[in-house]
């Protein structure tokens, strides 16, 4: 035998039982997009790789050491989208959906990263990502954080954390970001070598550091919400003040900075301390000038993005299981001469609304039987000569002992219909 090929590290296969929970997620995050009024918009996975790197920054991990980029077969550089907000921003300015206009957008599907791989982060990874386009005050970023925190309601997930922070204007973290460099070169022996790293080129990131040893040196940090400017400010304040109104909790977290360039003013993350430490389950924040950055009018942005296999690991935690629909009907057929009035009988029941898996592959009844258990379904529907012979079927409950009933192929639907409730 040759050897197995085995799928690429940190990129996994979803086997149906997990794909249930997958499914009951989506539905619920679909259904409160709705009822805020978002819509769905679909795009490529592959984009050119001077999207990235001009929307989420040079200096970004993501950027420098994360993406898989290379050159197809015209020696273009082309990269697996990381993230989604810059895809949609480039497909919003390329059909025209940004310019003077409100759009309230969402777009699901999966994001690649070089990561090291461990639990709860992937190569492969899913994000659902929310983007509303057009308006500029802090009105839309409690909006969105309205919306996760419904999401949280309807799947009840309990004892998600809301930190936020502001960012403020690009000139506002720039003075901020001297001040910073100033004092962690003042401080430059405690630094780890990560952080002496990113000191030059990313130091706002240091702040994020998840070193404990780190702990220390950045309680003592400057505080950007020291830097804001006044417009920023009083954002700020307005976004507090809706989320005290609908009475979501939250920490003001200075060292929330993110991980992506294009942030300004509020950003914010839901964290749990449930999933190790991969906690994030959900990101995101305001990104005025990305619009104006990409090529178009300058256009006021706020977003976040949901990790779907963080919150269907919470989903696991709490034993949920999903609910991936199964056949209802299991169609057994005795007899090689049955099987094209069988394949049609199971079409008509289809017709009728029921799910119906039909035996394929012969085999004896004891195999089909089993077969149809294993099917999850219901009932088994037994179709041997006799029964072809007087258009009828032999019905058996398969997770009752109620006894074996014969009944015309005609009344079957309802008569399955009426006992599935
Ligand atoms: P992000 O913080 O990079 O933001 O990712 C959002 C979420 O995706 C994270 O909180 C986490 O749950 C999940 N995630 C990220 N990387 C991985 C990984 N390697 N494995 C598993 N899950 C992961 C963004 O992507 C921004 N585009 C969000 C945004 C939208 N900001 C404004 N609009």
């Amino acid at each position: 035998m040759s050897k197995l090929i085995q799928a690429i590290r940190g990129m996994n296969d979803l086997l149906p039982e997990a794909v249930a929970r997958w499914q009951q997620l989506e539905s619920a995050a679909r259904q409160v997009l709705d009822s805020y009024g978002y819509r769905e918009i679909r795009l490529p996975l592959l984009e050119k790789t001077e999207l990235f790197s001009r929307s989420i920054g040079e200096l970004t991990d993501i950027v420098a050491k994360e993406m898989y980029s290379f050159e197809d077969r015209n020696g273009e550089s082309l990269t697996l989208r990381p993230e989604a907000t810059a895809g949609i921003v480039r497909a919003g300015l390329e059909h025209g959906l940004l310019h003077n206009q409100i759009q309230r957008l969402w777009h699901a599907g999966p994001m690649f990263r070089h990561e090291r791989p461990q639990k709860g982060r992937y190569r492969q990874f899913h994000q659902i990502d929310v983007e509303a386009f057009g308006l500029a005050g802090p009105d839309i970023d409690a909006e969105l954080i309205l919306l996760t925190a419904r999401l949280w309601r309807v799947l009840e997930i309990d004892g998600l954390a809301l930190e936020i922070n502001s960012l403020g204007t690009p000139q506002a973290r720039a003075r901020y970001r001297e001040a910073l460099v100033r004092y962690l070169e003042s401080r430059r022996q405690q630094l780890d070598e990560d952080s002496l790293r990113r000191l030059e080129r990313n130091p706002l990131r240091i702040l994020d550091s998840k070193n404990p040893a780190m702990r220390p040196v950045i309680t003592d940090a400057p505080d950007l919400l020291e830097y804001l400017d006044g417009e920023s400010r009083a954002h700020f304040e307005g976004l507090k003040g809706y989320l005290d109104d609908a009475g979501i909790r939250y920490i003001v977290s200075k060292r929330l900075v993110r991980g992506l360039d294009y942030y300004t003013r509020t950003v914010f993350e839901w964290t749990t301390d449930r999933l190790g430490a991969q906690g994030t389950v959900c990101g995101g924040g305001r990104y005025d000038g990305l619009v104006e950055q990409l090529g178009g009018r300058p256009t006021p942005a706020t977003g976040f993005a949901l990790g779907l296999e963080r919150l269907v690991d919470l989903l696991a935690q709490r034993g949920d299981a999903g609910t991936q629909t199964r056949p209802q009907v299991y169609l057994v057929i005795l007899g090689d001469a049955l099987a094209l009035p069988a394949m049609a009988f199971a079409e008509r029941l289809r017709d009728q609304g029921l799910r119906v898996q039909c035996n394929c592959g012969g085999g004896l009844l004891k195999t089909q039987l089993k077969r149809a258990d294993r099917s999850g379904a219901r009932f088994a529907l037994l179709l041997g000569e006799e029964e072809d012979r007087q258009q009828s079927v032999s019905v058996k409950d398969l997770r009752s002992d109620l006894a074996q009933r014969q009944i015309g192929q005609t009344e079957a639907a309802e008569f399955l219909k009426r006992q599935l409730g």
